[in-house]
C-alpha cells in the first residue's frame, strides 16, 4: 500500500464525531454502483465497512434490494447464491431463501416445506433508491429513510438535466477525498498543470470567505489576484500564452474565464460561491453552463469510492451534443486526468499531524459543520430512543 500511515485513526480530536466516523457518518444515502450495473444476479458491495448484496428483482426495469450480505445460517454471502423464487433471494449452500423487501425467511430449501425454523428468521436489510442513473443505498441505526431528495442537491431534484457520470474506488480515507476536494489551495496550484486547465487562467490565489447556506457551506471569492511577487523570489503566475485571458471581475461561479453566459437554472440558484459541500461529503463545483459534483462514499477506513457527476440543465434534443461532449472529451480530460491528481494526493496525504495556513478555512468549516449535523442527529435520535452505532473501522 502506498498508504505510509495507521489507516482511519487519524487524531481530530477536536472533532471528535469526524473523528470518529473514519468508515463514514450513518444515516444518509450514497451512490453505489450504476442502475444498469445491478441486475438479477447478486453483487456485493462494502459501504460503512458492512458488506452488502444488491440484486434487481423482475427484469430489467424491476427494484433493486439490499440485504446484509452474509447468510445467518453458517455466515455464507448471500451475494455468492442466486434466485430460485421471484422476489426472493438464495443462499448458495443450503438454500435459506430470504424475501427480498422484509428479510424473512421464507424458505430453507433443505429442510422441506414445513421447516420450523421459517418466520423465525429475519435477514436485515437496506433501503435503497434509484436516482441520476446510480443506485443509492441508505445506512442508518434503524430510523426511517429520509426521502432521498432531500438528500440530494436541490437543483438536481427540480429541473431535468442531463447527466455523465463516473465511479472510481480509490484508496484513501473518504475524509481525505473530501477535504481535498474542497481545498481551497489545491485547486490553483495542484491542478495548475491538468489538460483541463490548459486553455483556462487560475489566480495565484483569493481571498476568500466560508459562509453557510442551509447545509451547504460555500466558498466566496471577494478578490482574485492574477500575479504575485514573493519576497525575495520573484513573480509567480498561472498564465501561459496559450490561456484565456483572466476574467475583469471577480466572478463566483465557475472559475473559468467569466465569458460564458450563465445557464438560467445555474443562475437561478444564486450561488454565493462556485464551490460547496455538504454532508455527508457531497461537493458541488458550479460552472457557468454545467454543474459538477462528486460523491466520496466510505467503504471503510481505509477505500472509498470516488463518484463525480457532471450535469447539464437540458432536455429534449439538446442532450445528445452533450453526450457527445461528455463521453468523448470531458469523461477523459475532467473525470479522468484532472481527478487522477486528485486521487494521487488522497493517496499520499499523511495528516494530522498538521499545520493548517489561511486558505485551509475550507477544510475547517467543513469539519465544522460535519461536528454540527451530526451533534444535531445525535440528540434528534435520541428522542426516538435511538442510540447510533458506534464507528467502525
Ligand atoms: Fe446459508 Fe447454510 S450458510 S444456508
Amino acid at each position: 500500500s502506498r498508504l505510509g500511515r495507521l489507516p482511519g485513526r487519524q487524531d481530530w480530536s477536536s472533532w471528535p464525531h469526524y473523528q470518529a466516523a473514519a468508515a463514514g457518518f450513518r444515516g444518509y444515502w450514497y451512490p453505489v454502483a450504476y442502475g444498469s450495473h445491478i441486475g438479477g444476479k447478486p453483487k456485493q458491495i462494502t459501504l460503512l465497512g458492512e458488506k452488502i448484496v444488491l440484486i434487481r428483482d423482475g427484469g430489467r426495469h424491476g427494484t433493486v434490494y439490499a440485504l446484509k450480505d452474509r447468510c445467518p445460517h453458517r455466515g455464507v454471502p448471500l451475494s455468492e447464491g442466486n434466485q430460485q423464487f421471484p422476489g426472493t433471494i438464495s443462499c448458495p449452500y443450503h438454500g435459506w431463501t430470504f424475501d427480498l423487501a422484509s428479510g424473512d425467511l421464507k424458505a430453507a430449501i433443505t429442510d422441506g416445506p414445513k421447516s420450523p425454523i421459517c418466520g423465525k428468521v429475519t435477514q436485515p436489510t437496506y433501503e435503497v433508491a434509484e436516482r441520476l442513473g446510480l443506485v443509492w443505498v441508505f445506512v442508518g441505526d434503524g430510523e426511517e429513510a429520509p426521502p432521498i431528495d432531500e438528500h440530494l442537491p436541490e437543483e438536481l431534484v427540480s429541473n431535468a438535466a442531463v447527466l455523465g457520470s463516473r465511479i472510481q474506488p480509490r484508496q484513501g480515507n473518504w475524509r481525505f477525498a473530501c477535504e481535498n476536494g474542497y481545498d481551497e489551495g489545491h485547486a490553483k496550484y495542484l491542478h495548475r498543470t491538468s489538460l483541463w486547465r490548459m486553455f483556462k487562467s487560475m489566480p495565484v490565489w483569493n481571498e476568500t470567505r466560508i459562509v453557510q447556506r442551509g447545509r451547504w457551506i460555500f466558498r466566496v471569492q471577494d478578490k482574485q489576484y492574477w500575479d504575485a511577487d514573493f519576497p525575495g523570489l520573484g513573480p509567480w503566475n498561472n498564465q501561459a500564452w496559450y490561456k484565456l485571458k483572466p476574467p475583469k471581475e471577480v466572478t463566483n461561479i465557475g472559475n473559468t474565464g467569466g465569458h460564458r453566459e450563465v445557464d438560467p437554472v445555474i443562475a437561478a440558484q444564486e450561488f454565493p460561491g462556485f464551490a460547496s459541500v455538504s454532508m455527508p461529503g457531497m461537493l458541488r463545483i458550479a460552472y457557468p453552463t454545467f454543474i459538477h459534483y462528486e460523491f466520496y462514499v466510505p467503504v471503510d477506513a481505509d477505500n472509498h469510492l470516488y463518484v463525480g457527476v457532471m450535469a447539464e440543465f437540458r432536455k429534449g434534443r439538446k442532450v445528445l451534443p452533450f453526450y457527445a461532449k461528455y463521453l468523448g472529451f470531458i469523461r477523459w480530460l475532467f473525470h479522468g486526468e484532472f481527478s487522477a491528481q486528485d486521487k494521487w494526493m488522497v493517496e499520499v496525504t499523511d495528516a494530522p499531524p498538521e499545520k493548517l495556513y489561511r486558505p485551509d478555512d475550507s477544510l475547517l468549516k467543513w469539519r465544522k459543520l460535519a461536528e454540527d449535523v451530526t451533534e444535531e442527529r445525535v440528540a434528534r435520535l435520541a428522542g426516538q430512543g435511538i442510540q447510533p452505532a458506534a464507528a467502525k473501522d
